[in-house]
């Protein structure tokens, strides 16, 4: 089973699921990124990722994947924002054809679980079959471990 387990991260909680996630199916892992990075502050983020929002703004990714066509499934993760995904998951979307393939969603937050970040995926992956999302909080991501592999088993991507 070809697996991509491609994530972005901004304060390092999905990237920690993300790792629990990549040791369970033995997929490969990359990261999502922008070229111009997020500012650390986090009044800061929240502030340009609504404006980004609202812009419906489409930055510029840092790295490409070389052989995406390989990959039958993709398992993507992101933190929760303004209840959808940040924009550089948006870039991520746009940049490569997912049709034939499946998507496993999962996300971070601190509260408002995986919001409409779902809905909005599937806007921009037409042909995809769309599994089961997970949410996990973001305060309590060094704990999810039986949470990420009951899910993964669920959605039938163990090892
Ligand atoms: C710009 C921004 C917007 C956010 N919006 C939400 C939100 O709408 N709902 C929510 O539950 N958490 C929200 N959060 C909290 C994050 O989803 C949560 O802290 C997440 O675990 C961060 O993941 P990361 O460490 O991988 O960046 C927001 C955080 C940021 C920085």
């Amino acid at each position: 089973m070809n697996i991509l387990v491609a994530y972005f991260s901004h304060s390092g909680n999905t990237r920690e699921i993300a790792g629990q996630i990549q040791a369970i199916t033995g997929g490969d892992i990359f990261e999502i990124q922008s070229q111009k990075p997020y500012p650390k502050d986090y009044d800061a983020v929240v502030e340009q990722a609504r404006i980004e929002l609202d812009s419906g703004y489409i930055p510029v990714s840092k790295a490409k994947i070389k052989n995406i066509e390989k990959y039958e499934t993709v398992i993507i993760g992101y933190p929760n924002w303004w209840a959808t995904i940040p924009a550089p998951v948006k870039t991520f979307l746009s940049e490569y054809d997912f049709s034939g393939k499946s998507i496993a969603p999962f996300c971070t937050h601190e509260g408002s679980g995986l919001g409409r970040s779902v809905t909005d995926i599937s806007k921009l992956c037409a042909g995809t079959k769309m599994l089961e999302g997970l949410e996990i909080r973001g305060s309590g991501v060094k704990n999810a471990q039986s949470k990420v592999s009951e899910w993964l088993r669920k959605i039938k991507l163990t090892k």
